[in-house]
């Protein structure tokens, strides 16, 4: 038997591993709060090494516990209300889907799932856009490769028209991030949801959100925000940061944090995210 141990979770290599155990032997010499003082260097390396590899700005990332938790704190920024629709695709990720039904059984939203195009390529874009059209919906929401099938769905020819029609849109690319070459600018979404645990071989407990500046600058911001993501400026009034920090919570696993950076920095020393197979696109080692 052969066992693809690295699909569900990459192996640490070793310099994630040590730079995460340092840390937290460094948090038991120190204390928690001055080790995070000492690291604050490459804590924000998390940040400017992720949005470097998706194309955008250090302030549109913000790190989260895991893909799932990304995406529902995306998803509790936009206000739906019932009537609202959410449309999505036949091929989504089951607990994003879960996630949907729960704002329907609480918000009474309307959840539509595209067709597939009979050809076996994944969500028939010319049906979704009608549907665009027709319902206008609150959301668009689409896995870019969806979790088992092999599937990677046209998001950039779905942002192209999500973008003609000025609607939100949210990408899965939990499976994508790593694996392919991802720009947010041209696939055209709003909000970006992965893990790190995948094909960027960070450790377990690691993900993150891309939010745009539109939606940065629209005022979007997630249901429970603390303060870290706002500031409390007078008795009744708090004010949102400018910046994907807004979607951070003040607690963090730093030694994670760092693990994540580490695993960053190690795949550019690499070279890996600089030559793309032939046949699929996907990145590849150099050879
Ligand atoms: C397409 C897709 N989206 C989201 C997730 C959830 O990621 P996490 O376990 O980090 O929440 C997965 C996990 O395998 C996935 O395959």
């Amino acid at each position: 038997m052969i066992h693809f141990n690295n699909s569900g979770c990459g192996l640490l290599a070793r310099p994630v591993l040590k730079a995460m155990i340092d840390h937290l032997v460094l948090e038991s010499r120190i204390g928690g709060y001055e080790a995070a003082a000492a690291q604050a260097e490459r804590v924000s390396d998390f940040h400017a090494s992720i949005a470097e590899l998706i194309g955008c700005h250090a302030r549109n990332i913000a790190f989260a516990g895991s893909a799932t938790q990304a995406y529902t704190n995306a998803l509790s920024a936009i206000p739906f209300q019932r009537g609202d629709v959410i449309l999505t695709t036949r091929n989504d990720f089951i607990s994003n889907q879960i996630a949907f039904l729960s704002l329907r059984k609480r918000f009474g939203v309307d959840v539509v799932h595209a067709p597939d195009h009979p050809d076996g390529s994944g969500v028939d874009v010319a049906a979704m856009v009608k549907l665009m059209r027709e319902l206008r919906p609150r959301l668009v929401a689409v896995t870019h490769v969806p979790t088992n099938s092999g599937l990677v769905q046209p998001v950039e020819a779905i942002g192209r028209h999500v973008r003609e029609l000025d609607l939100l849109y949210l990408v899965d690319a939990c499976q994508s991030v790593g694996q392919y070459p991802i720009d947010v600018h041209q696939i055209g979404c709003d909000l970006l949801t992965a893990t790190c645990r995948k094909f960027l071989r960070g450790p377990r407990g690691s993900g993150f959100l891309y939010v745009s500046d539109r939606v940065l600058n629209d005022g979007y911001e997630p249901l429970f925000i603390d303060m870290y993501g706002a500031r409390w400026v007078a008795p009744g009034q708090y004010r949102p940061v400018n910046s994907a920090q807004r979607f951070e919570e003040w607690e963090f696993p730093y030694s994670v944090v760092l693990g994540c950076a580490a695993a960053r920095a190690l795949r550019a020393a690499r070279g890996i995210g600089q030559h793309r197979g032939a046949h699929t696109g996907a990145w590849c080692l150099p050879t």
